[in-house]
C-alpha cells in the first residue's frame, strides 16, 4: 500500500474525531504486516487526561484484534504542519513495531515520510528489561 492510499484513509477519519475541547481533529491507519488497516481518530473527554490520539486508538484496535505485526502508520490533521505523533504514542508504537514507517500529513495534504527509530531514538522497549 503506497503512502498515498494510506494516508487517504487517515483523512477519512478527520470526520470520525470527537475533538470539543482542543477542535483538532486527527486520523490514523496502521498497516498490519497482513495487510490488513486499521482506522482511528482522537477521542476526548472531559477528564482531559482521558484523551486517547488518534494513533493509539488505531494500535488498540488492532492488538485487541489479534494483530501485532506493523509495518507502516499515517497520521493525519488539518494544521499547516504535518500531525507528528506525539511522545506517548511514539512510545507505544515501539513496543509492537520499533521499524515502523510513518507517514505524517498536513492539512493540504502533504505528506512527510519518516520511521519510528528517527521519532524516538534510543528508545525504551520490550528488550530493554532482558
Ligand atoms: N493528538 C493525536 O490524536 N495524536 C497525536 O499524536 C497528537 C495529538 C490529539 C490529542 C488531542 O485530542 C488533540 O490532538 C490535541 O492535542
Amino acid at each position: 500500500m503506497t503512502d498515498r492510499e494510506l494516508a487517504e484513509l487517515a483523512y477519512n477519519m478527520l470526520d470520525k474525531s470527537y475533538c470539543p475541547y482542543s477542535h483538532f481533529p486527527v486520523g490514523a491507519a496502521l498497516l498490519c504486516a497482513d495487510g490488513t488497516v486499521f482506522t482511528g481518530c482522537n477521542v476526548e473527554n472531559a477528564a482531559y487526561g482521558s484523551c486517547i490520539c488518534a494513533e493509539r486508538t488505531a494500535l488498540v484496535k488492532a492488538v485487541s484484534e489479534g494483530h501485532r505485526e506493523f509495518v507502516k502508520l499515517a497520521v493525519v490533521g488539518r494544521g499547516a504542519d504535518p500531525c507528528w505523533p506525539c511522545g506517548a504514542c511514539r512510545q507505544m508504537l515501539n513496543e509492537f513495531a520499533p521499524d515502523l514507517e510513518i507517514v505524517v500529513g498536513n492539512g493540504a495534504k502533504e505528506l512527510v515520510h519518516t520511521t519510528l527509530s528517527q521519532l524516538l531514538p534510543h528508545s525504551f522497549g520490550p528488550l530493554s528489561l532482558s
